[in-house]
């Protein structure tokens, strides 16, 4: 029984899970609604962000998949393999790799300029001026195409990894 390989994969797969279903979650359902409320989700995003810290979730359970996989990926095979198997798991896994780095590179510094934008609303109180207003829509759009390309990548990889043993 090979005890580290069987613990590698728990680690890996019950990581990339809440990965994949958090980051979907968040980019389907939370962000449309931190973009629809604008000033008023200052408060949430505050909670959300600051407070019970979600980009440390993100960060831990990325990173403990991506090196328990790139582990994997060794112990299989000690080096670039170049096999169906291994190209899935490979180009998969780099699609993973990318998704890692610009998701906990981009995503925390834009919710933070995002907060920032709701906040300088909420203290100018009255309705946001047009020039408050323009920053939180570009800040939107940037994070809703960061959340489209994360998500691209993240289906990319699990696709990949679940086809990967039957391709020879
Ligand atoms: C979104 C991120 C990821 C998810 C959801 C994910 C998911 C999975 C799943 C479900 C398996 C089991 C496949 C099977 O037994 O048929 C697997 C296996 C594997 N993954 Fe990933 N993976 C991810 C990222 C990565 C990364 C970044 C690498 C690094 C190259 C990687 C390398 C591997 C390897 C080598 C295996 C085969 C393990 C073995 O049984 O020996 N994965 N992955």
């Amino acid at each position: 029984m090979d005890a580290l390989a069987i613990a590698l994969r728990i680690v890996h797969i019950l990581a990339g899970v809440l990965w994949v279903g958090g980051t979907a979650l968040f980019f389907l359902y939370i962000e449309p609604t931190i973009n629809k409320l604008g000033p008023d989700a200052e408060k949430f995003m505050d909670e959300l962000i600051n407070r019970r810290k979600a980009p440390i979730y993100f960060v831990t359970i990325s990173t403990l998949t991506v090196l328990a996989g790139v582990v994997l990926y060794w112990r299989d095979f000690g080096g670039i393999n170049t096999s169906p198997h291994g190209l899935a798991l490979g180009l998969g896994g780099l699609a993973a790799i990318i998704a890692w780095l610009g998701g906990n590179l981009l995503i925390p510094q834009t919710l933070g300029k995002l907060s920032a934008i709701a906040a300088e609303m909420k203290a100018a109180g009255g309705p946001p001026s047009g020039e408050l207003m323009a920053r939180m829509h570009a800040v939107q759009e940037r994070l809703r195409l960061i959340g489209t390309i994360d998500l691209v990548l993240l289906v990319i990889a699990v696709v990949a990894m679940a086809s990967a043993r039957y391709l020879g």
